[in-house]
This record gives C-alpha cells, structure tokens and sequence, in this order.
C-alpha cells in the first residue's frame, strides 16, 4: 500500500529507527524504504538487523545497522554517528524499541517495572538527545510509537502505561522545545498489528477473534498501515503537525477498554 503515496515522498532522506529490525518499526522501515528513504536501524541481536537490512536493500535502501541497546546511552550514541559517517545526517527519527510483558501490577517487580521505563522511556529520550544536532542541522523530524496505554488503563500493563504516557509527554514538551527550531515532534498509537511480537502474546492469551471483535473495524492492522502514517507524519506532507498523538487503532481506543481488560482478566483466572 505504500503506492498509494508519492514514490518520491522521502526521496534520499535518512531515517533512523530504533528498533528498525523486526514487528511494526520494521514495517514503518519498510514504506520509508518504499518511497526512497535511507534507513539506518538499531536495536539488541545483529542477526535481526541484518535480516531486516537484506530486505531494505532489496526495496532499493541504503542501510546502515548498529547493535544497540537504547538503555545504554553510549551505544545510542555511537549508532548515530555511525549513521552520519554512513548516510549522512538523520532528516527523521523514529523511537520504536520497546519492551512490554503482560504481569499484573503487584507482581511487577522493581527490576521488571524499570527495564520497561529504560527501554521505552529513557531509550527514546537517549535517541532524540543523540539525535538532536543533526535534527536541527536538517530541520528534521521526530516520531514517537507509543501505545493506547498511554491514555486509557489496560490491565496488566501498569509498567507499559507510565512509560507511554511519559512517552508522550516527553513528545508534546519537544514539540514546544524543538518546534521553536523547525524540528516537529509527533507520536502514534498502532493498534494490534498482525504478525508482531506484542499481537503474538495477545494470541497467547484468547482467540484472535476475541480480540478483533473489540475494534470496530474487526480487524488487526496490516504493518503497512502503520507504516504509511509514519512516512506522511515524517515527510512535508506532515509538515505542519507538530505535537500530534496521531491514533491508528480502526478505533479501538475510543471503543473503550473494557472488553479488552475483562479478556485478560478472564484468560489468568482460567490458569
Ligand atoms: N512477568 C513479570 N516479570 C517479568 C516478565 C513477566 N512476563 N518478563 C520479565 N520480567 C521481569 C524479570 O523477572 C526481571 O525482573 P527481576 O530481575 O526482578 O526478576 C525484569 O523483568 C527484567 O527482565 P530481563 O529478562 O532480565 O530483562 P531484559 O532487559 O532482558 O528484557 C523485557 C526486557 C523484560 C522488556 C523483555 O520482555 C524484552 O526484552 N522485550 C523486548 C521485546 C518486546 O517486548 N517486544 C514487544 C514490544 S510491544
């Protein structure tokens, strides 16, 4: 579906996305690529960046891969260098590397509680203070992935909500900051995407069904979906959204999280 947009939208800009290598940020990866973007990914297992790099090249990307864990703010930092060495200055960044297990809030334990906020949280504030000179340089562009638990409370996602809605805030505050220098800030909210690691472990819990009848559009969304939302918020045709939670969930969120929470709720009591 990337051919719905202009082939040219992001012609010759690089975009960073951390966690580029697998789920819904590979797939935003893959509709840049599409529309002639270079990418440069990051993320923990050289292996999945090297498959993911494989397949951006074959979409006619440049492609440049640093093994690196956003907790870890020299790593962070280094694989934005390597970009500019490789590709040049990032014109858009993508803050996608997340972390996320479901546990009921009481069983959260400290070190479980942190590794989610490090990942989620501080991992993209390393990125866009990493990435924050050549942003400016580029007059580029931010975009954050975060999640529905940023706004309305699912079970078992106490750790994931606290890092989101900090997610959030931490893009809204950019979006004043930066905005003022011409770099934008946005975020976006997918809902479950087919074939992902976090709509794997929703599967575990209940029949897809169970989970597509509470979207009302009945059905998960296609990575491409996603993706095509991202490269529009990233590329001129975004050009005055600064600020945004663009929501991309076939209205999931403002159906409520009530069906959703009783399923979870409901599939631990029958363990
Ligand atoms: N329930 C409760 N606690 C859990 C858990 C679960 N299902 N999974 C992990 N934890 C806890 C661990 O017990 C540990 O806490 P402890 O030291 O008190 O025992 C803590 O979380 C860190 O776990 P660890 O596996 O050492 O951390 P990690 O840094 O290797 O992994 C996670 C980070 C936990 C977020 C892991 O789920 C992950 O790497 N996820 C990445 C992929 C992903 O989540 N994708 C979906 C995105 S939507």
């Amino acid at each position: 579906m990337a051919d719905l947009l202009p082939k040219d939208l992001l012609d010759g800009k690089v975009v960073f996305i951390s966690g580029g290598g697998s789920g819904v940020n590979l797939a935003i990866a893959r509709v840049c690529a599409e529309v002639g973007a270079n990418i440069a990914i990051c993320g923990r297992t050289e292996g999945t960046l090297l498959a993911a790099a494989e397949e951006l090249e074959s979409l006619g990307a440049q492609v440049s891969t640093s093994v690196a864990d956003v907790r870890d703010s020299a790593a962070v930092t280094a694989a934005f260098a390597d970009c500019a060495e490789r590709l040049g200055p990032v014109d858009a960044l993508v803050c996608g590397a997340a972390g996320n297990f479901l546990a009921p809030a009481e069983k959260i334990s400290s070190n479980g509680f942190r590794a989610v906020m490090d990942i989620d949280l501080l991992g993209s504030f390393h990125c866009v203070s990493a990435a924050y000179e050549q942003l400016a340089a580029t007059k580029g562009s931010v975009l954050f992935v975060s999640g529905g638990q940023s706004t309305n409370p699912y079970v078992h996602q106490a750790h994931v909500a606290a890092a989101k809605a900090g997610v959030d805030q931490l893009m809204r505050t950019l979006a004043v900051e930066w905005g003022a220098r011409g770099v934008r800030s946005n975020s976006i909210i997918p809902g479950p995407v087919k074939g992902t690691e976090g709509m794997r472990r929703l599967v575990e819990t209940a029949d897809e069904s169970v989970w597509t009848r509470q979207i009302p559009l009945g059905r998960f969304a296609d990575g491409d979906e996603i993706g095509r939302m991202a490269a529009i918020l990233l590329s001129p045709l975004g050009s005055y959204v600064n600020g945004s939670q663009v929501v991309i969930d076939g209205g999931m969120g403002i159906a409520g999280t009530g069906g959703y929470n009783q399923t979870v709720l409901d599939s631990v009591k029958k363990v």
